[in-house]
């Protein structure tokens, strides 16, 4: 079984998704996470992002690491999604604030998402898979979809809870990294939305479970 969520930054995804895929027993895979482990390495590499040019070197690094026998490698661990390189887990530097400012720019490379896709769709389902586009396109023929929405005023109030922030000016980069990720951020036609902008957490993740199976006992 293949579960997939999608959504906006900040709707609450990655907490969601956790939640349901420890419900059912299944491991959570964060393809955010691999966009950010590439981000990550080709800032540590001094590789620009910005530019169509980006792709190429950026490439041929993550290839090198995989042919020296040092990949990014994404482990779904129960307690939360990890990236390990050359036996460190490097999960702690992928929530920089200057991953964070380049991220978008990696993510629109289409190199780098055939390489982030390549990754997921190795790996041997049962699993939920979590991100932008998991159901529109990777894995289009997920059993279960979900996409989850609320509004940019919603989700600037919760981030300025999580970092003590200005609400009107984490609204407006929001709205910015909506624009940006759009292309990507489509929902697939068959999956079930979801709103995130009300409830709690156990609420809404009781609300995708009543669309899937019952976990199995295992
Ligand atoms: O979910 P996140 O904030 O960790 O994602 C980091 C970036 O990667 C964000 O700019 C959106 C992008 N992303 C994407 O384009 N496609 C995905 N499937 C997952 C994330």
């Amino acid at each position: 079984m293949i579960v997939t969520i999608d959504g906006v930054a900040a709707s609450g995804k990655s907490s969601v998704a956790s939640g349901v895929a420890r419900a059912l027993h299944v491991p959570y895979l964060s393809s955010g996470l691999l966009y950010r482990a590439a981000t990550w390495a080709a800032l540590q590499h001094g590789l620009p992002l910005d530019t169509p040019e980006a792709e190429g070197p950026l490439l041929d690094l993550l290839h090198a690491q995989t042919q020296a026998g040092t990949p990014l490698d994404l482990r779904p661990l129960p307690e939360g999604n990890q990236v390990w390189q050359a036996g460190r887990d490097i999960s702690e530097a992928l929530h920089t604030a200057e991953v964070d400012a380049h991220v978008s720019a990696a993510a629109v490379l289409p190199g780098l998402r055939e390489w982030v896709n390549a990754q997921l769709r190795a790996l041997t389902p049962p699993f939920l898979a979590e991100g932008r586009d998991m159901g529109s396109t990777v894995f289009p023929h997920a059993d279960h979809k979900f996409y989850l929405h609320a509004s940019a005023r919603v989700r600037a109030e919760r981030r300025v809870k999580e970092r003590a922030q200005d609400v009107d000016s984490v609204e407006a980069a929001l709205k910015l990294r909506d624009e940006r990720d759009v292309r990507q951020s489509a929902p697939a036609p068959d999956a079930i939305h979801i709103d995130t902008g009300s409830g709690t957490l156990p609420e809404i993740i009781a609300q995708v479970l009543a669309h899937l199976p019952a976990p199995s006992a295992t």
